[in-house]
């Protein structure tokens, strides 16, 4: 390699590593697996070897990946500088590798006799406790390791992080490093309700953990069952000899610190210890990636102190994440709503960690090139804690002579369409967003959904009414008629009838910013909306807004106002638009209307828990009725609303106050009768099965 071809390729690596940690660290949506983020510090570690005149002091293996949350210099968490840098640790895949850092450590120590403390790698986000006087005063995350975001009103919802030490040997002031993660139980909670409430699910427990960690409201965290696990403590004089016995002191008072650490002599007992987990780990409740292995003494571990980013006393032995080998099929090229065009592998059935892969997605056409992907070769999937299998690598000696790559599309694989690839993107895209039918599918199920129209048809519904010519654009859909409606399969008087209704419902009940999210425009999503709706009042002053008075609005860059000229500029949507508009739906935000009733007028109501309904609308529809939310159980509350899985704290704090408790049908039937008005209540009718077809209408 020369010296030019190495800055280029430093270059290459530098950009790519970065990006990745900032999905990895800040978004909690990584792109590269582990294995392959580290294959790319190895190389870059590597070149930054052999020609270490090229390392910068930015390079990636000089820094620590930065969690810090700050969006648009409105800061979301109050930053404070780490008292001791907050590091990472070397990894290795590779036993002889661990064998090497055993030999290095004891050359290093001149042959004095150590021992080595073995632990399991949690796979969570990092955590900083200061404990004074033996009360919790401050959790920090790692941040960029220098400075760490202020987490501690979330770390104080995690219930087994104790807000006071028992015992009394505690040093008065020491800070305690560990990891939050996500056991696999709550896990799967959280996605289960991330998908009834149609969002997005977490792809693994690990960014469960961290995005959990970085929300801004400390009640949810409590809620999401996260968990800590201490494993290094620092301070200055401490009484300790080892590594290990300062963890049982943290212990003995009350700290979470893992019950499998072991003590190893010599590398034939580290290797033990791995292998042993390398099983086992697949019983323990939560999620683990690897084996750190530290020296014990901690004298020992001060002679040999740190490099840059890790320390040169500890290291990491990672799991692969199990893989399997498996021919490829076919490639099918999928259009989803927004035209982007992705290729899903179809592949021959296959084990993986427990479940049967029989597709895998290929992202997009750079991802392709990059596996050198030829038809029939056999392939490398890996599960690696994410939903969706990946392939990772191609096995060329299975490659049979004169096998040809997969010709991407140019045309769109559904309408014939001329494919297109914007600057700067991986994806190409069918541009035919009027015409193609899974988009306009896409669309309709978009504007129908929950967050939206709330008007929840089913996806078997909407193809229904694609397939029999009624519906092609969203403005349609309020022109279908009920004997259109029995015309489907399926579809009887009552169901059309509720239908309809519903349809009616939700152009009375919308407001503007969801309806505004419901139109579709391409990186509007719910909360870009709002801000949107709030900025600028009506659907005419967007559309009217210049690029410049675009940008001004708080979390809309440059992609987004190019998104929204470019939808406006569209004749056939400002003619939707249109027809919405007679049809009656809000296209600007309503002069704040008198209260729908005055049934819970002078009532402070706690809300806590799940209900049929999400908690903004519920808290909506109590303030529709005069009544007042508060966010804590006094004596002051007039009733403590307890959904499903209601706080047992509150529920605990409203019967030692004596405050009773209101179920949602007992609300409902509340406002019901009070105001005499049918519509007032909660209006959520489970929806019906008639011969196989289901239609949901809340
Ligand atoms: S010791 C000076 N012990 O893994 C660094 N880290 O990939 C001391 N981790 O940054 C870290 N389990 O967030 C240590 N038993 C364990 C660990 C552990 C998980 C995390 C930690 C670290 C990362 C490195």
């Amino acid at each position: 390699m020369t010296v030019q071809q190495a800055q280029e390729r430093l270059a290459q690596l530098k950009a790519v590593i970065t990006d990745s940690n900032r999905r990895y660290y800040v978004e909690n949506a990584p792109v590269l697996s582990d294995y392959e983020y580290d294959q790319l510090m190895y190389e870059l570690q590597a070149i930054e070897a052999e020609f270490p005149e090229l390392v910068t002091e930015d390079s990636p293996s000089r820094r620590v990946g930065s969690d810090l949350s700050d969006k648009k210099g409105s800061k979301e968490f109050e930053q404070f500088p780490h008292r001791y840098p907050m590091l990472s640790l070397g990894n290795t895949y590779s036993l002889s590798e661990i064998e090497d850092f055993a030999a290095r450590a004891s050359k290093a120590l001149g042959g004095e006799t150590f021992t080595y403390s073995c632990e399991l790698k949690f796979d969570g986000t990092a955590i900083c406790l200061t404990y004074k006087d033996g009360k919790l005063f401050r959790a920090l995350t790692r941040g960029d390791g220098s400075v760490g975001d202020d987490v501690t009103r979330n770390v104080r919802r995690i219930s087994n992080i104790p807000e006071l030490l028992q015992g009394n040997d505690w040093p008065k002031e020491f800070e305690i490093r560990g990891e939050i993660y996500m056991p696999y139980s709550a896990f799967d909670r959280l996605n289960e309700e991330k998908l009834k409430e149609e969002e997005a699910p977490f792809a693994n427990p690990r960014n469960a953990a961290s995005g959990s960690l970085k929300l801004t409201a400390p009640e949810e965290v409590g809620r999401r069952g996260l968990e800590c696990t201490l494993y290094h403590l620092l301070g200055e004089n401490l009484p300790f000899q080892t590594h290990s016995e300062a963890l049982d002191k943290a212990a003995s008072w009350g700290l979470p610190v893992s019950e499998h650490r072991r003590i190893c002599r010599n590398i034939e007992e580290i290797e033990a210890y791995i292998s042993h987990w390398y099983t086992q780990r697949k019983f323990l409740p939560f999620a683990t990636d690897g084996i750190v292995i530290k020296v014990n003494q901690l004298n020992l571990q001060r002679s040999l102190g740190y490099t840059a980013k890790s320390p040169r006393w500890a290291v990491a032995y990672k799991f692969k994440a199990e893989q399997a080998l498996t021919p490829l099929l076919s490639i099918d090229y999928q259009v989803g709503r927004t035209g982007a065009v992705t290729p899903v592998a179809n592949l021959e059935p296959v084990q993986l960690s427990g479940t049967v892969v029989k597709r895998a997605t290929l992202h997009n056409p750079d991802q392709m090139e990059l596996l050198d992907l030829h038809e029939g070769d056999w392939v490398y999937v890996e599960k690696g804690g994410e939903i969706i299998p990946k392939i990772v690598a191609v096995e060329p000696s299975k490659r049979l002579p004169g096998a040809v790559k997969p010709v991407f599309p140019t045309c769109c694989p559904v309408c014939g369409t001329l494919l297109v690839k914007d600057e700067g993107q991986a994806k190409y895209f069918c541009p035919n967003k009027d015409h193609c039918p899974p988009q306009i599918k896409g669309t309709l199920v978009n504007f129908l959904s929950r967050k939206a129209m709330n008007v929840f048809a089913g996806e078997a519904n909407i193809e229904q009414l694609y397939n029999m010519g009624f519906v092609r654009n969203v403005a349609d859909l309020y022109d279908l008629t009920e004997n259109q409606l029995l015309h489907l399969e399926g579809w009887k008087h009552r169901m059309a009838e509720r239908f309809l209704e519903s349809l009616k419902e939700s152009v009375r009940t919308t407001p503007f910013e969801r309806v505004l999210f419901a139109i579709g425009i391409r990186f509007v999503g719910e909360q870009t909306a709002k801000t949107l709706a709030r900025h600028f009042r009506t659907i005419d002053a967007l559309k009217e807004a210049s690029r410049e008075q675009l940008l001004e609005v708080e979390d809309v860059g440059e992609v987004i106002a190019d998104s929204i000229l470019k939808w406006f500029a569209d004749a056939s949507n400002c003619e939707i638009i249109e027809r919405l508009r007679k049809v009656g739906l809000h296209l600007a935000i309503e002069q704040q209307k008198g209260p729908a009733s005055e049934a819970l007028a002078g009532k402070t109501i706690v809300i806590s828990g799940t209900y049929s309904i999400s908690r903004d609308e519920m808290k909506a529809l109590i303030e529709r009725h005069g009544g007042k939310i508060s966010s804590s159980v006094s004596a002051k509350t007039s009733w403590l609303l307890a959904g499903e899985k209601a706080g047992p704290e509150k529920l605990k704090k409203a019967e030692s106050l004596g405050v009773p408790l209101l179920s949602e049908e007992e609300l409902r039937a509340m406002l019901n009768e009070i105001s005499g008005n049918p519509n007032a209540g909660l209006n959520n009718e489970e929806g019906e099965t008639q011969e196989g077809i289901q239609l949901t209408l809340f």
